[in-house]
């Protein structure tokens, strides 16, 4: 056994709502598995219930085979959940550079322990310089997080978990919103997190291209349910992912539509 994070009949419901129906699922390092549904399928809140930020009315969630279930979301980042949110784990009024830093002090634990951030501090800035190349914001380094375009401000969310060093990332759409120049950055990102081979990657992605090239496995979750599982090529062939994926295209036209 060598799940890193498992799901054993997650339920959540609000109201009479079941927005997640008891998925059971397992993930194992070196994947990425894409997951994928229509608008309000519960992709979303299926990685509120695993970080934390939603509590389960039901079922349990596991990392590296502990119960996580009744931990709150901090205590389950420390056990290497690493999630990107939408820009809510940025320091607004703070630089590119020291929002790295504070996610690199906060993964070892050095607090604000001035002897340890001293005798520490060359080690700390060349790693967060490394982390700035690799998200391309060297050239911003000291600019406030608060000022920065929206798709430099969702680069500097990858680094900021990149600098937490999950053993689990969860991207919830990593490219909405973003310009097309912005975009492959973003995904050479997640393609080097991949290159690692010992991270265990989720990815939701309404992108069927994205999905193709970067995904191992795609799960589908429909009315809160797992309704398939399994290679890409076999899961982008089903009824229930053609179906689904027509519906959205249908969509896609209706906004086309109301831009116009
Ligand atoms: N806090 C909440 N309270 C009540 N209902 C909620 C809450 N969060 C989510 N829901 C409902 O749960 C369902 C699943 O929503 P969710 O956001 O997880 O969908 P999604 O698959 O992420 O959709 P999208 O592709 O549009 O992002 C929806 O019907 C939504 O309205
Ligand atoms: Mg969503």
């Amino acid at each position: 056994m060598s799940f890193s994070l498992e799901t054993r009949d997650l339920t959540i419901r609000f109201g009479g709502h079941v927005a997640v129906d008891a998925v059971s699922c397992a993930f194992r390092p070196g994947t990425l598995t894409a997951i994928v549904g229509p608008n309000g399928a519960g992709k979303t809140t299926y990685f509120n219930l695993i970080s934390g930020q939603l509590k389960a009315s039901s079922g349990r969630v596991f990392v590296g085979g502990d119960d996580i279930t009744s931990l709150p979301a901090p205590e389950r980042t420390k056990r290497g959940l690493g999630r990107a949110f939408q820009l809510t784990n940025l320091f607004p009024n703070l630089s590119v550079m020291e929002n790295i830093r504070l996610a690199i002090q906060a993964r070892r634990g050095m607090g604000l322990n001035l002897w340890s951030i001293w005798s520490n501090h060359r080690a700390l800035i060349a790693e967060a310089e490394a982390i700035l190349e690799r998200i391309a914001l060297t050239a911003r380094r000291d600019a406030p997080a608060a000022s920065l375009p929206h798709g430099d401000q969702r680069k500097l969310e990858v680094g900021i978990l990149i600098a937490l060093e999950p053993t689990v990332f969860m991207f919830d759409e990593p490219t909405a919103g973003m310009s097309v120049d912005e975009v492959p950055v973003i995904l050479d990102l997640i393609r080097e997190i991949k290159r690692d081979m010992t991270k265990t990657i989720l990815l939701v992605e309404h992108k069927m291209d994205v999905v193709r090239e970067l995904s191992d496995r795609i799960i589908v979750l429909h009315n809160g349910k797992l309704a398939a599982d399994g290679e890409p090529a076999e899961v982008i062939a089903s009824p229930v992912v053609q179906q689904a994926y027509l519906g959205m295209a249908a969509e896609d036209e209706e906004e086309a539509e109301a831009a116009r």
